[in-house]
């Protein structure tokens, strides 16, 4: 039997980590890739706890970097023959409100988390088109359904990825390749601490009250948050599944959130998320 491939990306740490090592405990052989191969050390530490290192692979990919994505899905298929599960988890959360924030951090924030994501999912379609099978899971976000302040870009990013992967999904359904969507709330990976380091912001900044308040909450929410396994696990039952649905959301007071958003009036709403930021 041919041996299952997953190719992952932004494996250094995190979900991508988490991920990679659980699809290796289900038996994929997984590429684990990322932009600095430097940074392994972490995954395959985890790898070898679990008694899966020889299934990981690591590779380096960074997803603005299209050439090296071609070259990595090339040399994948060229040895393994396909590549039966993607999941296109790189990117990262830039922080400042949207006047501050100059257009390359908004033209950054978008190359990695949407035009990224949209490059590696080109290279890998068609193996998988003709193949008729495979699942791509898109790792979004909460904030791909609803707006934060102070979190304009990312949530721009992950908005983008609802709608190209909804439309991917109607586009590949009758090919036999399934399109899934990975909704996290907050969880404690180390995307606070690299997002929040970047923020940007001057000393005598109109914002800079709410920015705090913003930073605040994000700090808490951070602190507070949820084991990140939980989000690599249900990535693993998802690529399982037969007829996996689009989304999947996840974490604590995600779906009631999304659930106010749905039905309060959005007066309400607001004043809700303008309550939690005091
Ligand atoms: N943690 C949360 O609360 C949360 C909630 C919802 C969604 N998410 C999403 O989950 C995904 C993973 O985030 P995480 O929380 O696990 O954070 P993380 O630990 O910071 O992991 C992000 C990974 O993406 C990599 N990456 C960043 N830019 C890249 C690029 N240009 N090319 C390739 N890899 C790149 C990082 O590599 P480096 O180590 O080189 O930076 C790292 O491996 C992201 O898409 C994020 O938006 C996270």
């Amino acid at each position: 039997m041919m041996e299952r491939i997953a190719l992952v990306t932004g494996t250094s740490s995190g979900f991508g980590l988490l991920t990679a090592v659980k699809l290796a405990r289900l038996g994929y052989r997984v590429i684990a890739t990322m932009r600095n191969t430097g940074s392994m050390g972490p995954l395959m530490d985890a790898a070898a706890r679990d008694g899966v290192a020889p299934l990981v692979e690591v590779m380096r990919l960074d997803v603005t970097d299209y050439e090296s994505i071609g070259i990595v899905v090339s040399d994948v298929l060229d040895r393994y023959g396909t590549i039966d599960v993607l999941v296109n988890n790189a990117g990262f959360a830039l922080g400042g409100f949207v006047e501050e924030l100059t257009m390359d951090d908004w033209r950054m924030q978008m190359e990695t988390n949407f035009f990224g994501l949209v490059a590696v999912t080109k290279a890998v379609l068609p193996a998988m088109r003709s193949r008729r099978s495979g699942t791509i899971v898109n790792i979004g976000s909460v904030s791909g359904r609803i707006g934060f302040p102070g979190y304009a870009p990312y949530a721009a990013s992950k908005f983008a990825v609802e709608g190209f992967s909804e439309s991917l999904r109607h586009e590949m359904a009758p090919m036999g390749v399934k399109v899934v969507i990975v909704e996290p709330g907050a969880y404690r990976t180390p995307i606070w601490s690299k997002g929040l380091a970047h923020i940007r912001t001057s000393p005598d900044s109109p914002y800079g009250k709410r920015l705090q308040a913003v930073l605040k909450y994000s700090e808490r929410a951070a602190a507070t948050a949820p084991d990140p396994q939980e989000v690599a696990d249900l990535v693993g039952r998802l690529v399982l599944s037969a007829s996996p649905r689009l989304r999947y959301t996840l974490g604590k007071g995600s779906r009631l959130t999304l659930w106010g958003k749905a039905l309060l009036p959005w007066r309400w709403f607001e004043g809700a998320i303008r309550q939690a930021l005091r």
